[in-house]
Formats: C-alpha cells, structure tokens, sequence
C-alpha cells in the first residue's frame, strides 16, 4: 500500500505528513485501505483553514453567493437525471496473466499511448499496450466501470433501496436550487456554494491524496441569465479577452465573461493563499474534451512534483480545480427528471422585452429555440418524439416574453485535498548543511502562507526551569488562544523549539524572556519575534501582539 517509489520528491512529502503528523493512511494498523487517508493534527488544522477561507471567499464576503449542506445519500433518482448512473464510469481493464487491473486511459498514457474511442463510442488498447505489472499484452477490452459507491437504505438489500454516496457536491445545489432561491431572497446571477465529502471507486487511486476515493470538494454553481436574456434586457451581450480579469460583474455580461471572470477569480483565491502563477497552468478543454453539454471548461492545474513535462521540457501540471460552462443542463434535466419547474421568473426581463422590436425579439427567440432543441434532442427519452421536442422547445422560447427562463451555469469546482496536496509541495524546502565537524544535518521548512499554516504562533518560554517565564509565556498564550491556533512549547533548546515548529510550517514564533519581566526595564511586557523564513527577529509589545499576529495571518 505504499506509494510507488518512483519520484523522490513525492517520496519526501509523503515521508513528512507521516512524521510531523498531517496526513495517515486510513486504517494503517490493519495494513491501510487503498485510496483513502487521514489527515493527523496538523493536516486538520489545514484543512480547515482551506476550507474556512473558500467558504468566506466564495459566500460570506460575497452578496451574490449563498450557502448549502446538503446529505451525501440523496435520492437515487437525482444521479439517474445527472447522468452519473448511466455514464458515470472509467474504462477498465485487466490483465489475463498478472489479473492487476488498470484504468485503461492511464495505462496508455503511462506508455505514452493514446486510448481509442471508436465510431461505435467504445473504448480500444492500441496496439502493443502491456501490463505495467507483468509485461503482459494479453489484456481485457476496456470496459465501463461505474465510479458511484453503492449501498442500499434501511434493512432490506434489494435492487429498488439501493442508494450511492454522491460523486459530486454538485447535484445537491441544483436539486435544492428553488428552495434557496425563495429563502435567500438572491436573484439571478447568484450563486450556491457548498463544501463536503465526495465519493468514487476509483479504479486506481494514486499520487498519494491527489486521487483518492473520499475526498472533500469546495464547489459554487453560478447561475447566470442566458445570453439571449442578457441581449434582451441590456441591448447586447459583451465580449471579453479570454485572459484577464474582466472587472466587476456588469449587466451585460454573457456566460463567456462570466465564465473568463470566475477563471480568474479563482486564480487570486490561489495567489492569496501563497500559490504564486507560475506555480499554476491552465488547460482549456478542446471541443472533443468537453461534455457534450458544456461550452468551455477551463483546468486551473497545479505543477505537482509528479506532473508530467510537455514536449518542450515545460512541467505542464494536474487538475487542481475545473471551471466549466455547463449552459442549462443541469437544471433542465433535473426538471425533466423530477416534474418540478426550475426556470425563473424575471420581472426584468418581461419588460425588456414587450419594448422590443419585433425582428429582435424573432432573433431571440429563434436562438433561444434552437438551444433547448438541442438540449431537448440530445437528452431525449426514447419514447420522446421530434414533435414533442419542437412543442416543448417552442413553449421554452414563448415563456421568454413572460419573463421566464431556465438559468445557465458556471461551476468553479475544487478538491480540497488536491489543493492540499499543492499547499504541501509548494511549502517544502529542505536545507542541508555540514557543520566543522563534518557532521550533516538537514532541516525542513514549511512555508505556508500564514492564512493557511495550521499553527499561526509558536510561543516558548526561553527556560523551563523559571516560573516566571513560565507564567508569562501561557498568559501570552492565554491571550492569543481565542483569535487563532497557538501552540505552547516549554521542551527542549530554542533552537529545537523553532526547528519544530519550522516543520510544521508556523509562520511567527514567540519567545518570552528575561526582558520581558523587565530585566531592561524599557522591554518590560514586550517579547522576541521571530520569522520563519528568514529566521528574523522583532521585539513587539504583549499588548500589540495579537493585533499584529491578526493582520498577518487574515
Ligand atoms: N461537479 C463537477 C465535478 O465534480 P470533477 O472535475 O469531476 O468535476 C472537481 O471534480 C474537482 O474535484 C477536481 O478538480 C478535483 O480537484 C477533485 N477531485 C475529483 N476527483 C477526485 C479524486 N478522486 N480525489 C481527489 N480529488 C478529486
């Protein structure tokens, strides 16, 4: 169960979580669980810090964003609308010789192959694909593999009480999208956000937590007013470059402004929690890439030590986060699915359009028309005729001068443990020295982004043996404790004292001395500060700390 050794790097992170105390394989004293870990004391200070600054982003500093914690077993019939119990699945295949079993994508890609997808739609190896345990080529067809875990609700196991873990956090925001938006009293844009606990049967987790199989994802839908809507109400609809902050939200934007402004949104979010741009990539899903109800989707990737370098020798980086354009798919199926309307009413919008002259409104309508025939078309039922569609997408089109709609989406979506997992990496550093002696030692050094390091503070007392110190130093401690995490250290030299702490990656650490008793009567109640990375020293006073610890680590 351990990670492959195939990157040093990797090797060295996984070796420090396990040390210092932020991540543990699930289950460890039994041999560990595959694709499933725990995050120690460390890693759950962390962890929640992440998750505390997306949700104050994301919601609490935004009036456009509301928030939502919805159960992880839902309905079963609200994966059949999402499409996950139909197509929710890896290809997989085996060995016949070793039985290992692959993802099929990734054992091509491991070999530098390509999978083939056929015109039937199934998956092909090419040829000379082996197994990467035994060499082997004689290897199964790749077929579909359901990523959903299954289990089954209240005592009886049959076919009609099965129920999944969900996949996403998603499908929650659209299926309660009515009810916040009667409760919130929000208007279309606005968005709902929600943090929890996702769940896939990965068919081979790997890369430590970067794939695993319970994870946790940070995600807002955005729900915008389709473009026809926008150019109805505002005249027409803006374009912007597909670089660059676009600014702030204006009335004219159209789902590409939107999508451009939540791309970069979510860049500073990064930049602010210490992951500088040049640690990131960007990958814009090709027209083959996307899903079919998709009109972009952008990967903000993060260069983790196992990511893979493209031809030029650049490190191209994995998914840390997917930024799609999912127009009104989502909501019109779980409409279609659940017989509930979940378009809007926009007072707005029927007064715009009652102004219009008739070509534009032909215009709008027409475009709008062919939209929900599309969708209409693409995720008919089989009993469902051409008719039927075109009745349906005319009456979609004819509630626009009535002032109703179904909203598009934008869908920011982001794993908490993979952005963990990038904090880790980039925060590592390792110093090794010789000293006269001849003698080596290396230290390690974790420099997080004070906003997210698990302790903001280490405070020591320069001797244990002194009450006084003693005394001063958890009065000092005392004092912080209520505003952020401090950790109290009386053991050991300072210098051992600061090493620890180095790792653990606490940015400030504060010692209490003699001249904080008022052996110099001019430092009375005043301490030593020292910095982490550069190892810098400051003398503050006690009664400005905590203000000045605060503007540091918010
Ligand atoms: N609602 C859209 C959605 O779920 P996704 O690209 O499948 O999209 C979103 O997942 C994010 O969730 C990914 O960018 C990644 O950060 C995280 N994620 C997905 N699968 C994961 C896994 N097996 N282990 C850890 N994180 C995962």
């Amino acid at each position: 169960m351990a990670e492959p050794k195939e990157n040093l790097q990797m090797e060295k992170i996984v070796s420090l979580c396990k040390r210092r105390g932020f991540v543990f394989q699930s289950s460890e004293i039994y041999g560990g669980i595959n694709g499933f870990w725990d995050y120690g004391p460390l890693g759950a200070e962390l962890k929640r810090n992440v998750k505390e600054l997306w949700w104050n982003a994301m919601t609490r500093q935004r009036e456009d964003v509301a928030g939502l914690e919805a159960t992880i077993i839902m309905s079963p019939a609200i994966w059949k609308a999402s499409g996950h119990v139909d197509t929710f699945s890896d290809p997989m295949c085996d060995c016949k010789k070793c039985k290992k079993r692959f993802r099929a994508d990734q054992l091509c890609e491991d070999q530098g192959l390509t999978l083939i997808k056929n015109a039937a739609g199934k998956f092909e190896l090419p040829a000379g694909t082996k197994c990467m345990s035994c060499d082997s080529k004689e290897l199964t067809e790749p077929r579909p593999f359901n990523l959903m875990f299954k289990t089954y609700v209240g005592p009886v196991e049959s076919e009609d009480n099965i129920a999944y873990l969900r996949p996403e956090t998603a499908q929650a925001i659209f299926a309660q999208f009515k009810n916040v938006l009667e409760t919130s009293r929000q208007k279309v844009p606005f968005g709902i956000g929600q943090i929890g606990k996702a769940f896939r049967n990965e068919v081979t987790p790997r890369n430590f937590i970067f794939r695993s199989r319970e994870f946790e994802q940070m995600e807002l839908e955005f729900f915008i007013k389709p473009d026809e809507v926008v150019e109805a109400i505002s005249g027409s609809v803006v374009t912007v470059p597909e670089t660059g902050h676009p600014g702030e939200p204006q009335a004219n934007w159209g789902w590409q402004a939107w999508h451009q402004y939540w791309v970069e949104e979510r860049v500073r979010f990064y930049e602010g929690i210490g992951l500088d741009r040049s640690t990131l990539g960007f990958h814009r899903q090709t027209p083959a890439e996307l899903a079919h109800y998709a009109r972009a989707c952008v990967d903000i990737l993060f260069k983790f030590p196992f990511s893979k370098k493209d031809e030029q020798g650049n490190v191209v980086g994995d998914e840390l986060e997917g930024i799609a354009a999912r127009s009104d798919f989502d909501l019109s199926q779980h409409q279609r699915f659940s017989g509930k309307p979940m378009g809007v009413f926009d007072e707005e919008l029927r007064a715009a359009w009652g102004k219009l002259p008739k070509e534009k409104q032909d215009d709008l309508w027409k475009r709008y028309y062919d939209n929900r025939k599309n969708y209409l078309t693409k995720s008919a039922k089989p009993d469902e005729t051409p008719e039927q569609i075109s009745q349906q997408a005319t009456e979609d089109a004819n509630g626009l001068a009535k002032g109703q709609y179904i909203p598009h989406v934008i869908e920011p979506s982001a794993g908490v443990d993979r952005l963990i997992l990038a904090l880790i990496a980039n925060a590592y550093s390792e110093t090794t020295e010789t000293d006269a002696k001849g003698k080596t030692e290396t230290t390690y050094v974790m420099k997080f982004h004070p906003r997210v390091a698990p302790i903001k503070a280490g405070i020591f007392p320069l001797l244990k043996n002194k009450p006084e110190l003693l005394k001063k130093a958890q009065e000092v401690r005392d004092l912080l404790r209520p505003w952020m995490n401090v950790y109290y250290d009386e053991a050991g030299s300072i210098g051992k004292r600061y090493a620890r702490q180095d790792e653990a990656g606490t940015p400030f650490c504060v010692t209490i001395d003699f001249d904080t008793l008022g052996e110099k009567p001019e430092l009375l109640d005043t301490v030593t500060l020292r910095y982490r990375d550069d190892g810098k020293q400051e003398r503050v006073k006690i009664s400005e700390l905590r203000d000045w610890l605060l503007s540091r680590i918010r």
